[in-house]
């Protein structure tokens, strides 16, 4: 047997080494005993980073959705799978077992093909966190279709970009959605969208908020009759292991969105064994992740790892301060959880409240905590690990992407001691190093460099969605033979690693990966605008938030500054959503530019965190003086 559930430090070196030493040896005992093949591998493993070329499980066949539902059915039918936590405190909860999984997983499958889904058609969901969500996910999966979530909260513009970019056939919606005291058009946005996204032939409209929708004729269906006539029987799709699962979009540093794509074999593999470990998951375990599945944290650790598992998964509809932000906390009693997994901002938020929302509630049940998605400062760490783990429960900080599909950099709770912020050791298979400017590994302890992954691993994407050469030049370009995270990291004197955050044009706020490129494309829409920069600065809440500085064009000048940041705002808003709205607008005369017109992002980023006494040598830049008259008209 191998070591799939990882008991203690030593076993954790021993496993680690071999997963090192045998990487194939290790995945392929590791695939072989805990899922189900309907053919097996001819090799476990081809790679090429320079190409690049990655494939796992070449040659074997299998169905996602037989390894997350069907093989449960014997053993476990009547356990809970999903477990559904409405918006409405008072609206009761959903328990869908197995079994009843496996037949609304079945009947969404049969009306996908009913309305001319096969596979390897691309499918958009734009839904909010409700069971269809889930359901419609594994339904693509087991006719073969490649779902595109797009997150529900995304404008109507960045919905067609995607949906254009990886030519969806068809788009799943819901009349709209609830978000704490708030509804949400979606449908209006979709029907937005949809103006100018000739692929898309059908949508299918869950009922959620029972709005007055219109409905296209010909184009537009009500989910649920159609499910009331399938059948609960659909044969699984066989799949190829290395055949697309599903893409995701994920910013990049410059221009439109990625289109991440995961295939199937690998993918499973690692999420179901990352989940098992970092969570410590055991069979009666109600584990909650309150990330949303239009996410990659939700893809892997709402739906696949854990029903790869057998585990019962919690989604939430609602927002943490709503009825009030003692929510997270009534939900984890209500339900028993014992595994509650979320992001920085959230714990910032929640903690900036009174504590007696915490305290209100019996977090007994729970075992392990975890974070993701930003680097979570030392404050943070300590109220999360003091106030919902009440210092027993171990806090993962775990360290991943889009683009990795799983878990890399984690602790294993009650196996690798835990030191505030740090992501601490790679799991098993993962083969960490950090890298200098010039290209040159950095060997040895309490160093710093650019993170990157030597080695492949099963959950690696394989490409962007129509652009391999875009996928080789941001990952496998900057170092050779390497795959560059564009992170940051710090390797402390017993080798664990802290994350220091992005080293290139991305920023996260809120938890959410924002390019600076196309915020800016938006903002330059304005008619009233020349040009535009936006960097991070630190925000207490939601980790960074956005300044922009802006000149204006000679027709903008005498223009009333407020008004124009308000609709600034509001194109941002149409363009990508308002997540990517700034907090800071500075209007400035001119941006400093090097001599050959580049925009000197890092002096402006200085600026914007009062950060003025290190600009450096300022001098070669084209405008020098553009820069006194920043730091002077600065508020
Ligand atoms: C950041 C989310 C520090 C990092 C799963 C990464 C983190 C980016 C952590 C990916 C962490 C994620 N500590 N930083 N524990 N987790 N990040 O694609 O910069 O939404 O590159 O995937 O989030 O964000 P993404």
């Amino acid at each position: 047997m191998s070591n799939y559930h990882i008991k203690h430090l030593e076993e954790y070196f021993k496993v680690y080494r071999k997963s090192v030493r045998e990487p194939e040896n290790f995945w392929g005992e590791i695939a072989e005993e805990h899922f189900v093949w309907r053919k097996h591998w001819d090799k476990v493993l081809s790679w090429d980073f320079k190409k690049p070329e990655i494939k796992w499980y070449e040659g074997a066949k299998l169905n996602i959705t037989e390894n997350c539902i069907d093989r449960h059915l014997f053993t476990n039918g009547d356990k809970t799978a999903i477990l559904f936590e409405p918006n409405d405190p008072n609206e009761a909860a959903e328990h869908i077992s197995y079994k009843e999984l496996y037949q609304r997983v079945n009947q969404f499958a049969n009306v996908l093909k009913d309305n001319g889904i096969s596979k390897g058609d691309r499918v958009c969901i734009y839904l909010p966190m409700i069971p269809e969500l889930a359901i419609s996910l594994l339904a693509c999966a087991r006719i073969g279709a490649i779902h595109s979530v797009v997150f529900a909260g995304f404008s109507a513009t960045a919905l067609s970009t995607r949906i254009n970019d990886s030519e969806c056939k068809m788009v799943i919606t819901s009349d709209g959605s609830f978000r704490g005291a708030k509804t949400i058009d979606l449908k209006g946005i979709v029907d937005e969208a949809l103006e100018s996204t000739p692929c898309v032939e059908s949508v299918l409209v869950a009922k959620r908020i029972n709005s007055n929708v219109n409905m296209k004729e010909g184009r537009d269906q009500w989910l649920q009759a159609l499910l009331d006539k399938a059948s609960t029987e659909c044969a699984p799709e066989i799949m190829d292991a290395e055949d697309p699962l599903f893409i995701l979009y994920t910013s990049g540093s410059t221009g439109k969105p990625k289109g991440m794509v995961h295939t199937t074999g690998g993918y499973m593999v690692y999420t179901a064994y990352t989940f098992k470990n970092v969570f410590n998951y055991r069979h009666n375990d109600v584990y909650w992740c309150t990330a949303d599945i239009g996410w990659i944290t939700g893809h892997s650790y709402i739906v696949y790892g854990p029903l790869a598992n057998g585990a019962t998964t919690v989604m939430f509809e609602g927002v943490p301060n709503y009825p009030d932000y003692g929510r997270f906390w009534e939900i984890v009693e209500k339900h028993k959880i014992t595994q509650f997994y979320t992001a920085p901002t959230a714990i910032r938020a929640l903690a900036k409240e009174n504590l007696d929302h915490v305290d209100r509630y019996d977090l007994s049940s729970l075992k392990v905590i975890g974070s993701v998605g930003e680097p979570i400062n030392e404050e943070a760490w300590h109220w999360y690990n003091d106030n919902v783990g009440k210092k027993n429960s171990p806090l993962v900080d775990t360290w991943w992407q889009t683009e990795t599909g799983g878990i890399m950099l984690s602790p294993i709770p009650y196996v690798t001691p835990t030191i505030p912020t740090y992501a601490t050791l790679p799991l098993p298979g993962v083969q960490p190093c950090l890298m200098d400017e010039k290209g040159n590994e950095i060997e040895g302890k309490q160093v710093d460099g650019r993170l990157c992954i030597k080695y492949p691993w099963p959950s690696i994407a394989r490409t962007i969605w129509g652009d391999h050469q875009r996928y080789k030049d941001t990952y496998f370009s900057a170092y050779e033979n390497l795959y560059f995270t564009g992170d940051g990291a710090l390797r402390d004197t017993v080798g664990y690693y802290r994350i220091t955050g992005r080293v290139d044009d991305v920023i996260i706020v809120s938890g959410h990966n924002l390019g600076t490129a196309p915020i800016e494309d938006a903002i330059n829409e304005h008619p009233a605008v020349a040009e535009s920069a936006i960097v991070g600065f630190p925000h207490d809440v939601k980790g960074n938030a956005l300044y922009g500085y802006v000149t204006l064009k000679e027709s903008g000048e005498g223009r009333d500054h407020d008004n124009l940041r308000k609709e600034i705002n509001q194109i941002i808003t149409e363009h990508i959503g308002p997540i990517a709205k700034l907090d800071k607008i500075q209007f400035t005369s001119g941006l400093p530019k090097t001599r050959s017109g580049k925009i000197m992002r890092r002096i402006l980023r200085k600026i914007a965190c009062n950060e003025i006494d290190n600009l450096g040598d300022i001098s070669t830049l084209l405008n020098p003086e553009v820069v006194e008259e920043i730091i002077n008209t600065k508020k």
